[in-house]
């Protein structure tokens, strides 16, 4: 079995093009959360990943949020709440009920592994959740996670690539946590488009592959660029100055 892992795409469709290229021979993929916001082609990137033949994926903060105000529940305080509403009317309705339907944790059970994708926290509270101080440390793992019963952890939403091995108790023993970086959103590093590879045989193996690759950053920064929205030069310059 061989999944390929994908997180925090952000409307990136040219590195999510390249990624999934790459992943072209896996058995499945699985989208950690984050498709929305900050990248101009948030519904060329839902047509591209709901095509795939096995495609999973848990609810990231930013859908919540894209999706929170597709059900009206909203006011316009700050600037990033403009840039939300903003995008909302240039996404189809038909990803927004995808979104609404869409599970926060993904637990599985493979060859006897047990498995586990989330996008960051284990229940509707990462709406909130600000990122501590990266990479985050083990025992602010244990927290975050605290809920886990799984022996290996797939999460995104820091942008931060990690792997973490950490004795979590007597109880739930050593639990890995590993976050591949984003596909999109290329902030902490060189314009990389990240995600990873695992590939777990009959007896249980589990081999972990981390990857990288370049992607046309350009075209994708000036299909942003060419948005109408005060918010623009902010993504710009946090997320593709580097
Ligand atoms: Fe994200």
């Amino acid at each position: 079995m061989k999944i390929g892992i994908i997180s925090d795409i952000h409307s990136n469709l040219e590195a999510l093009n390249g990624v999934l290229y790459e992943l072209k021979d896996c058995d499945e993929i699985v989208c950690l959360g984050d498709i929305c916001h900050f990248g101009a082609d948030t519904n060329a990137c839902f047509d591209t990943l709901l095509n795939l033949k096995n495609f999973s994926m848990v609810k990231g903060n930013h859908d919540s949020y894209s999706n929170k105000f597709y059900r009206g529940n909203y006011e316009i305080k700050t600037e990033l709440e403009a840039y939300i509403e903003y995008m909302l009317f240039r996404t189809n309705s038909q990803y927004q009920e995808y979104i609404s339907n869409l599970p926060y944790v993904i637990s599985r059970n493979i060859s006897g592994r047990r498995i586990a994708f989330t996008h960051f926290k284990w229940d509707t509270s990462h709406e909130t959740s600000s990122v501590p101080i990266l990479p985050i440390n083990n025992k602010d793992l244990n927290t975050i996670f605290s809920g886990v019963e799984s022996e290996i952890v797939f999460f995104g939403h820091t942008h931060f690539s990690q792997d973490n091995i950490i004795n979590a108790d007597d109880r739930r023993g050593k639990i890995r946590y590993i976050n591949f970086g984003p596909v999109g959103t290329p902030h902490f590093s060189p314009a990389l488009a990240r995600f990873g590879v695992i590939e777990i045989n009959d007896k249980g193996n589990v081999c972990v592959e981390k990857k990288a690759i370049p992607y046309d950053k350009s075209l994708t920064v000036s299909k942003i660029a060419k948005l109408n929205h005060p918010f623009v030069p902010f993504i710009l310059k946090k997320f593709f100055s580097n």
